[in-house]
């Protein structure tokens, strides 16, 4: 069929550049956004004598004709056509006739298509805030159950000091509140309407660009046409907003994996997120934690896509943009798709205190409490620090722990060691003392709660 741009050319592409160009198979997720922006459009039309009243309305209505018959499952795309947007113009005029030819005055696929990609990802970034907010909720529901479950805190992972469960939670809820930070931020560029643009000069028609962006919902214009149909920025922000996203998960998952191992078994996930193995019969698997671990390669992987894409072109628009839906698409579904897993994970794990507290009662991580004990009785930092030091070293070598080495021994290392070190190096008392803001006792991580709480 000859193609609806066909008069400088016959129109008459070779079939492997046919496929090769067109973007339908894909651009077809934007079949709403694109009826809904060309109602709007029309109407602007029709308001500024552009096209007549009666015209603007045989239009809207044509157009909801479409979007009903879609939604309804009672009309095909047709694969035939090069996009999304030939597509509707050309549904509208085979039932409208030449009034829907009329629908592409005083604007281009160029401004359309971008004005289609930012009302589909300000939904999506709508729909990914609650996503997050219901994670960073189950996760502070966890750390609420938590706050007083005691195991060690890691550096290098390595046992470092005792902390709670629930403060470790929180510190995941922390990352994702800065997402939720970065989503909204976002949002607030990728919400101008790029309408009006045109093919990449502006217009000679009259038209009303706020108009047509306020009736869309957009809170302001792109300002420069040539900018209005080449700026993906928004696209790579929020691209870059869920690799972000994706990296806080994929270190969560990691955790989960190395505590749900039987080394650790500080957690076991639910048998409705773990799998098992073909052949080895007692396996129980994290897949979900791994995948989302996975996938967090892939969302990266379609940044730097679009990054790529975008680097080099020459103003105004190119057919090279075209492959940023693919990227856009993937991404947003893929963190769409693991927040919702994670979410369920992390409500029906199991938490084991049991496992958790014998773990950290055996790596010395009270060693700088031992080491606070001695300067609350007037000895330097540095010089408690060395002993508490040869005390581990002592204990090592006489198979002992902190707990267990008896007070006769930690008074051949100082004479200000008295009874009343036992309760300085109790795991608990460790905890409750760090009452700095932002610290691991109870109190510190119910006010980390009641903030998050607050906030979502
Ligand atoms: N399918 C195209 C895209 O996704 C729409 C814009 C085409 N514009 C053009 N001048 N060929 O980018």
């Amino acid at each position: 069929m000859a193609k609806m741009w066909a008069g400088r050319t016959d129109g008459n592409t070779d079939k492997l550049a046919d496929d090769f160009n067109s973007s339908i198979h894909f651009d077809c997720k934007l079949y709403k956004q694109d009826i809904r922006g060309s109602m709007a459009h029309a109407a602007m039309l029709g308001a500024q004598g552009i096209v007549t009243q009666a015209e603007a309305d045989q239009l809207i209505e044509g157009l909801e004709g479409i979007l009903r018959d879609l939604e309804a499952g009672t009309l095909d795309f047709d694969m035939g056509c090069e996009d999304i947007h030939m597509f509707v113009e050309q549904e509208l005029t085979t039932r409208l006739g030449d009034v829907g030819k009329k629908l592409h005055t005083a604007r281009s696929r160029n401004d359309q298509v971008a004005l289609d990609l930012r009302m589909y990802l300000r939904d999506k970034s709508d729909d990914i805030v609650q996503m997050v907010k219901e994670l960073c909720a189950a996760l502070t529901d966890q750390a609420e159950q938590h706050k007083a479950t005691i195991l060690p805190g890691y550096t290098h992972l390595q046992r470092a000091q005792p902390i709670t469960f629930g403060h470790h939670l929180m510190a995941y809820a922390m990352m994702l509140l800065r997402d939720l930070e970065r989503l909204a931020d976002g949002r607030r560029r990728i919400n101008r309407s790029p309408i009006g643009c045109c093919a990449l000069a502006g217009t000679t028609y009259n038209t009303d660009r706020r108009a047509e962006a306020a009736a869309l919902g957009f809170d302001d214009i792109c300002l420069n046409s040539l900018d209005g149909v080449s700026d993906r920025d928004f696209c790579v922000e929020l691209l870059s907003t869920l690799s972000i996203l994706m990296m806080h998960l994929s270190r969560l998952a990691e955790e989960f994996i190395l505590w749900s191992s039987w080394e650790f078994k500080f957690i076991e996930l639910s048998d409705a997120y773990t799998t098992g193995s073909s052949i080895m019969p007692q396996k129980k698997n994290s897949d979900m934690a791994e995948l989302v671990r996975g996938k967090t390669g892939r969302v990266y992987g379609d940044l730097l896509a679009l990054l790529t894409t975008l680097k080099g072109l020459p103003l105004a628009y190119n057919k090279d943009m075209q492959e940023d839906k693919e990227s856009v698409f993937d991404a947003v579904e893929t963190a769409e798709m693991c927040l919702q897993v994670f979410t369920g994970m992390v409500r029906t794990m199991t938490v084991r205190e049991d496992r958790m507290l014998q773990a950290a009662q055996k790596g010395f991580i009270n060693a700088t409490d031992l080491a606070d004990y001695l300067v609350k009785k007037g000895l330097p930092f540095r010089s408690a620090y060395k002993i508490s030091g040869q005390i581990v070293a002592r204990c090592l070598a006489d198979n002992l722990v902190l707990e267990t080495m008896p007070l006769a021994v930690y008074k051949e290392f100082s004479d200000l060691f008295a009874e009343d070190v036992f309760e300085a190096i109790d795991l608990h008392a460790c905890v409750d003392r760090r009452t700095s803001e932002g610290g691991t006792s109870v109190q510190s991580v119910e006010k980390q709660i009641a903030y998050v709480k607050g906030l979502l």
